[in-house]
């Protein structure tokens, strides 16, 4: 008979909130993704599982974003040729859309680990070894969508080599829409199109809003908040990725967002709001924009996530 193991939930992202790119992530309640871990005789991380991603997700741990988070957690802790863990993985989000599903399953496999082993490291410990498992699926290492689903709420990344992550305080209310056209767009594809120089002035604008954004979460402003909310450096090089992108952003804000822009790297559009209700009409506006252009969709509604991963 199989042990019984253990389970943790790791939540879906919305990398770079529009004017913070690489630098800012904020985690949100639900959709996201599921790992259970149980010992397994062979010294090793195994995924014996994995479920929701239509078999298109390799299951050697080397190859695989929750496999290799795992894998690095063991290594640190020098058991990988002492412990065997077997690994189930239940995708319970789109991936390709936006929603940081790979960190979530990057944050998922090291957070399974660990909790396995009874928490020899502390949480904001796992940062490191769920970007490595990130960046097999991503490219590169980048913590903006890894850091918000292991500690949830809104981080500001300022190093990911270290990495140095800040959790920003979140005003009550605060809602996002986020609406997933059923389109694809791989996350290397969308950093490769990016220009790799940004011209000073608009580089002046996009900092002011960054910084603006900060101090308006630590002040609670709404109105400043939604002033900052206009990313424009990477949207606009983004934008033509996503059909009907100016409308879907346009529909979001005539509702009454505070912002809208391209979750992480698309093709999921996200509303920032200041409550559910105009989220819910946020929501509905973006969908039926897509809708009018054949294109169908999926609507999360959802608080920011205070908690991040965690094992049930
Ligand atoms: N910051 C990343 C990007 C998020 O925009 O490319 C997607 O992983």
């Amino acid at each position: 008979m199989s042990q019984p193991g253990i389970k943790v939930f790791a939540p879906a992202s919305i990398g770079n909130v529009g004017i913070g790119f690489d630098l800012m992530g904020m985690a949100l309640e639900a959709p996201g993704d599921e790992i259970v871990a149980r010992f397994a005789d062979e010294p090793g991380i195994h995924i014996a599982r994995i479920t929701g991603a239509g078999g298109k997700l390799p299951t050697d741990p080397e190859k695989n974003t929750a496999g290799k988070a795992a894998l690095a957690v063991l290594r640190h802790l020098g058991l990988a040729e002492k412990r065997g863990i077997e690994l189930e993985l239940y995708k319970k989000m789109p991936f390709g859309s936006g929603l940081g599903s790979s960190a979530a399953s990057a944050v998922a496999g090291a957070m399974a680990v660990n909790e396995l082993l009874k928490r020899p490291l502390e949480k904001k410990a796992l940062l490191r070894f769920a970007l490595e498992g990130e960046a097999i699926a991503s490219g590169s290492k980048h913590a903006d969508n890894v850091a918000p689903s292991l500690l949830g709420g809104i981080v500001l990344v300022r190093d990911h080599e270290s990495p140095d992550v800040i959790r920003l305080p979140v005003p009550p209310g605060l809602f996002v829409a986020v609406v997933y056209p059923h389109i694809t767009i791989r996350t290397e594809d969308a950093r490769a199109l990016l220009k790799p120089a940004v011209p000073l002035a608009l580089h002046t604008q996009q900092a002011g809003n960054l910084a603006a954004f900060v101090a308006a979460l630590y002040r609670g402003d709404l109105d400043l908040l939604s002033r900052c909310l206009d990313d424009v450096i990477i949207e606009p090089q983004r934008a033509p990725l996503i059909p009907g992108f100016y409308d879907v952003k346009k529909a979001a804000l005539a509702a009454g967002a505070l912002g809208c822009s391209i979750s992480g790297s698309g093709p999921s559009v996200f509303a920032l709001c200041a409550n559910s209700l105009i989220a819910e009409e946020a929501g509905k506006g973006m969908q039926s924009v897509f809708a009018k252009a054949g294109i169908e969709s999926d609507l999360f509604l959802s608080r920011i996530n205070m908690k991040g991963a965690f094992k049930f």
